[in-house]
């Protein structure tokens, strides 16, 4: 034993453990990193000692470099330098992985010469998605052992290999259960043979330079403006190119010269961000949830049979209700639909798809919710239909089974209203498709205790959704920011441009889709069917564009009609003279000179609309903090991450700027586009909105 503090050795017999021991993810601060290089050297010398293991005690073995240290000067050893230790250990040493080896963790295992994984271990080099590459061999040592295109496509897209896949690509070494004594077998009969396989010494395998110049192409225009997947390309043509040593040396500059720029602190932002817009209020934090297991669906349209998919994935036994024996089929029809597809191409195993199908149930009777523990309502957006069901439902269900309503925009204290204890009522805003979007937006109405919204967190949770705190209020954060950029975009129409203009002003930027592609992918008749509820509350002095509305009394409600804003043609999109004709002719109709759009006054006036709204969402309490819109734009919106959200951004522009922009846009806009009044508060004290987070 060795006195330690993060990193402890053990003697088991010829064979030394080294334990990394840093909660809550073993993360390799300096400290570790230099423990970890003492106890390397330890094995390396130490009389008796043949091999060594590597592992980690604790919830998971390293999870990557200590990101709490990347906005400081990095400190000797580096996590390059201990790598280096392990491949000139003269002993053999195996890593014995659980939990998840991301980033430097993983590459630490790569560098150890085997790996031996627990089943449900996962291995992966997220870094692109903090802005950066791996910079301690991470993009040298992969290609030499999954190939060039597989680590190339693993880096570029941060994904996770799961052990099996990481076994077929022959990343790792051995799936075993009882982890620690597999690891030590392994590190053994290493030593008996006088092996010390090391990853650096392997070629990387052949591969066809056009097939890599063809995916390198597709991976740098999805990175849209991220830097990160560009270099990670790099990377791997230095590792095809170079020596190993001199690669190294490259990647370790491109790592750390990305994790000072820009792009990698707005992601790391996003990433603490993240972390913060879960948790609940100091006062309710150590509240607990309630126990689900059992989750009735309301409502099997698009929406809900993606929820459905998604809490069965997650596990959860869900019964999905429809109005009639035929829309019971139809939705037990698209949720088979989504397994299905996933069987075919290989991502769900036989017996997984099976499980999956089990775990539904479909009925029209409401009856069958009795024992649910939570009921998610999923069905049209209407007030009065909405609340006949929260009134059906109050009847049925235990009083305390939560109750929670998919709406995308309505106050969800009018369902709280018509049920027996209101306090179990709240929001849970899926974004579509249900089970592939991260975002969920958990809403809080005036009476929801903090038990229920503790057991909403739990559920997002266990479904790997990205969840977000919120009040309720119209739109909650992300649709009543989306109102406001939306009529940006309209104004944009009436004022000169065309929809494929401002989509490609808005793609420019970074968003994955412009806002009238996404308008036409999920359908126009929603929002137009809330501009009708809200058309009273109007203000008459505010611009009101119609070209929407013309749109869908032609029946142009979008892509499932095949035309909306675009022509949809065979899965293309194509720009339609006959919606040129309806923005003429609302240009027309308030005598607006159509003037060309300069993409630079769309994007920041999209931007500027984004931030003025929030800033008064923020004043009425709907969001809690700045970077918990920044989550919601990011994850639910196409937002480009590589920029923070705009939240992030508004600070890196200046607040003084920001009013500035806002003014400039009421001034165009007139009634309705006023400053608001935080931002004007803010500029006059200096402050930045990361001084409103905490
Ligand atoms: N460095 C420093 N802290 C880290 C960390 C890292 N690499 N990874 C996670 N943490 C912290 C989190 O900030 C959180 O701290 P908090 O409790 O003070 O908020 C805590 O560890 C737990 O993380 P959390 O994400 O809430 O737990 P989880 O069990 O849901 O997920 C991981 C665990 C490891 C899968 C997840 O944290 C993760 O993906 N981390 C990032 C890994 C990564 O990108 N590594 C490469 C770095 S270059």
């Amino acid at each position: 034993m060795t006195e330690h503090q993060t990193v402890r050795t053990e003697r088991h017999g010829d064979v030394a453990l080294i334990v990394i021991d840093h909660p809550p993810v073993n993360a390799m601060s300096v400290a570790v990193r230099r423990e970890l290089a003492a106890a390397i050297a330890w094995v390396g010398h130490e009389p008796g000692v043949r091999a060594a293991v590597l592992a980690c005690d604790g919830r998971t073995f390293v999870a990557g470099a200590d990101i709490r240290e990347f906005d400081a000067p990095p400190e000797q050893p580096h996590l390059g330098d201990v790598c280096t230790a392990l491949d000139d250990c003269p002993r053999p040493i195996v890593a014995a992985v659980h939990g998840t080896a991301l980033g430097g963790g993983f590459e630490l295992a790569l560098s150890c010469n085997a790996r031996v994984l627990a089943p449900d271990a996962r291995v992966g080099l997220p870094e692109t998605k903090l802005g950066l590459i791996p910079g301690a061999g991470g993009t040298q040592r992969l290609p030499r052992l999954a190939g060039a295109l597989t680590a190339l496509e693993l880096i570029a897209s941060g994904r996770q290999l799961s052990a099996d896949e990481a076994m077929k690509l022959g990343v790792v070494d051995e799936i075993a259960t009882d982890l620690r004594a597999a690891a030590t077998a392994l590190a053994r009969r290493l030593a008996d043979a006088g092996h010390r396989p090391r990853v650096r010494d392997r070629a990387v395998p052949a591969v066809d330079r056009t097939a890599l110049d063809t995916v390198a192409a597709a991976i740098r225009a999805k990175a849209r403006g991220s830097l990160a997947q560009g270099a990670a390309v790099e990377a791997i043509g230095w590792a095809l190119d170079m020596p190993f040593d001199e690669a190294c040396a490259l990647e370790r500059a491109r790592s750390r010269e990305l994790r000072v720029g820009p792009q990698s602190r707005a992601l790391r932002h996003l990433f603490h961000a993240e972390r913060m817009a879960n948790r609940l209020p100091a006062t309710e934090q150590n509240l607990h949830g309630w126990a689900v297991r059992q989750i009735g669906v309301v409502g099997g349209g698009t929406m809900g049979s993606g929820i459905a998919v998604a809490l069965a994935e997650a596990g959860f036994k869900v019964t999905l209700i429809e109005a009639s024996p035929e829309a019971v089929h139809a939705a037990e029809a698209r949720v088979a639909a989504v397994w299905e597809r996933q069987a075919k191409s290989g991502r769900l195993t036989h017996a997984g798809h099976r499980e999956r199908l089990g775990r539904v149930t479909y009925t029209n009777d409401m009856a069958a919710l009795a024992d649910c523990d939570l009921v998610i309502e999923a069905i049209v957006e209407d007030v009065a239909a909405k609340q006949a069901v929260f009134r059906q439902l109050s009847g049925i269900v235990r009083r305390d089974c939560v109750l929670a309503s998919n709406t995308s925009y309505i106050d969800i204290d009018l369902m709280a209203d018509v049920v027996d204890a209101p306090e179990r009522v709240l929001g849970l805003h899926f974004f579509s498709p249900a089970h592939v979007m991260r975002l969920l937006e958990v809403v809080r109405a005036p009476r929801t205790s903090g038990e229920v919204a503790a057991t909403a967190l739990a559920v997002a949770k266990r479904l790997g959704k990205t969840a977000v705190l919120c009040r309720s209020g119209e739109g909650f954060i992300g649709n009543r920011l989306l109102m406001r950029w939306r009529q940006v975009c309209d104004f944009a129409l009436e004022d000169g441009a065309l929809p494929h203009e401002v989509d490609a002003a808005m793609e420019a930027y970074g968003f994955a889709m412009g806002y009238f592609a996404v308008a036409d992918l999920a359908g126009l008749d929603i929002a137009w069917a809330v501009r009708k509820r809200l058309a009273a509350a109007r203000d008459p002095h505010a611009r009101y564009v119609k070209i929407a509305d013309w749109l869908c009394e032609l029946g142009r409600f979008g892509q499932k009609t095949g035309a909306g804003y675009y022509r949809h043609d065979a899965g293309k999109r194509l720009p339609d003279p006959e919606v040129t004709a309806l923005i003429e002719r609302a240009s027309a109709e308030k005598a607006i000179p159509r003037q060309p759009a300069a993409a630079e006054i769309i994007q920041q006036r999209i931007h500027a609309a984004m931030v003025n709204e929030a800033a008064r969402a923020l004043s009425e309490g709907i969001a809690h903090r700045p970077s918990d819109v920044d989550v919601v734009l990011a994850s639910g919106y196409g937002y480009p991450a590589w920029r923070g959200g705009p939240m992030h951004e508004a600070d890196i522009i200046g607040i003084p700027e920001m009013l500035h922009r806002v003014e400039a846009m009421h001034a165009a806009y007139g009634a309705g586009w006023e400053p608001a009044p935080l931002l004007r508060e803010m500029a006059a004290a200096g402050k930045r909105f990361a001084d409103l987070n905490f």
